[in-house]
């Protein structure tokens, strides 16, 4: 349970807001790369922490992500031509760069200096697996990109699907730091059907339905280990790390980073992505089926007010929610707690250690913040890489071994 003051600063995310301005001081996945597909495109609206902005990619390649409403009289930037390496308004022609200047307007006499006097919000930008991650802080606090171990993958080693989840992004997080909900939310009555279509450990997490939390704090966030028994003594141990300001890595098909951008206090974007350090992912496992669930506009097809097309006799004899596919029962769990949850009104068990864990960790991190200290894990030396033990996995441990013994690369710092 937490008070309504610690839920406001865990869940409000609009500039000035302590968690907020915290988010703003890290890259965050803003939009697709596939988005932005041509050089002088199209722009897109983007809509991240109640800001409204726009993304376009450049005339040399490079993504733009401006504010939307143009500085002389507010039209929207979305209708702008995107030419020679900016965007120019076409209500009076002023044209923006990249970086915000503005370097024409062609409506003002010769000589005019306005353009010198005014700049557009504009942040910087960095692709990486599929997606722009954008940097929205103070210009003289930027970060170094951080270095993950996927970011120079080629293609067909990762994936990514981005999707629309209409709640507080707070309530995807948690969702991800709860292991126990696998065991029912996600079950389907036919083990067979699991092994043909998950990877060969998922009916592990049947054996056992009220897995045991460990968690550690490190470096990068908090590191949730969660430990179900299996028939001969051992234990199958999954292993997901929250990584600061809103991703949580887990295994899910292959190696996933879900990432919960809110979109204002309200919605948020998914972004799910996957990766195979070693190889090519196979088709019929990359996205783990949600891309069929996903439409061109980013809603999922299946949602609260078509009651995410639950089947009810499927819920008798084929799932245990009758709702087709992970993406949507994780999000008719989390949508349907209502906009923003009020947390003060829950009854935690010991299955949501995990989640009182991280939940601590953000809260502790959003204080000491807004009590003037500096970001953890914000990297400011690029050579600084501490990301090798950022990672995710699943393991069957044998009687009389530990997990670490297994993945030892997954250290405590
Ligand atoms: S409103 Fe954009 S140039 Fe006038
Ligand atoms: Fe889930």
């Amino acid at each position: 349970m937490l008070s309504q003051a610690d839920n406001q600063l865990l869940t409000q995310t609009n500039k000035g807001a302590p968690y907020g301005d915290l988010i703003r001081r890290y890259w965050i996945p803003a939009l697709l790369s596939s988005e932005v597909p041509e050089k002088d495109g199209a722009p897109v609206r983007v809509k991240l922490l109640g800001e409204d902005l726009v993304a376009f990619r450049a005339s040399d390649g490079r993504v733009g992500l401006v504010e939307e409403f143009c500085l002389h009289r507010s039209t929207s930037l979305f209708f702008a031509r995107n030419e020679e390496c900016g965007l120019r308004c076409v209500y009076h022609g002023w044209k923006f760069d990249l970086d915000g200047r503005v370097v024409d307007t062609p409506a003002e006499p010769p000589g005019s200096t306005i353009k010198d006097k005014v700049r557009l919000i504009a942040y910087p930008t960095v692709e990486a697996g599929g997606m722009v991650f954008a940097y929205m802080g103070p210009a003289e606090k930027k970060p170094a990109f951080p270095a993950y171990l996927w970011r120079n993958l080629p293609d067909d080693q990762t994936y990514v699907t981005k999707s629309l989840l209409d709640c507080n992004f707070m309530q995807g997080i948690e969702g991800e730091c709860d292991s126990a909900h696998l065991t029912q939310l996600h079950s389907v009555f036919d083990l067979d059907v699991v092994r043909a279509t998950r990877d060969t450990q998922s009916v592990l997490y049947f054996n056992d339905p009220a897995p045991v939390y460990d968690r550690e704090e490190t470096s990068f966030g908090m590191r949730l280990i969660a430990t179900r028994k299996t028939q001969d003594g051992g234990s199958y141990v999954r292993i997901s790390s929250f990584e600061m300001p809103l991703a949580v890595w887990i295994l899910a098909l292959r190696k996933e980073a879900h990432f919960y951008v809110p979109i204002n206090d309200r919605q948020c974007w998914r972004f799910d992505f996957g990766y195979d350090l070693e190889k090519a992912v196979p088709e019929q496992f990359r996205y783990g089926g949600r891309d069929k669930h996903i439409g061109p506009d980013f809603r999922r097809h299946a949602r609260l007010d078509n009651d995410y097309l639950i089947d009810r006799k499927r819920q008798k004899d084929g799932n245990f929610t009758g709702v087709e596919n992970f993406l949507n029962q994780d999000a008719l769990a989390s949508e349907s707690q209502g906009p923003i949850v009020d947390r003060s009104r829950e009854h935690l068990g010991q299955s949501d250690a995990g989640l009182v864990a991280v939940r601590r960790y953000i809260l502790n991190a959003v204080k000491s913040f807004r009590d003037g200290a500096e970001p953890a894990h914000v990297l400011t030396d690029p050579s600084q890489n501490d990301f090798g033990h950022l990672d995710t996995d699943a393991v069957v441990v044998p009687p009389g071994k530990t997990w670490r013994e297994m993945l030892p690369h997954m250290a405590r710092v």
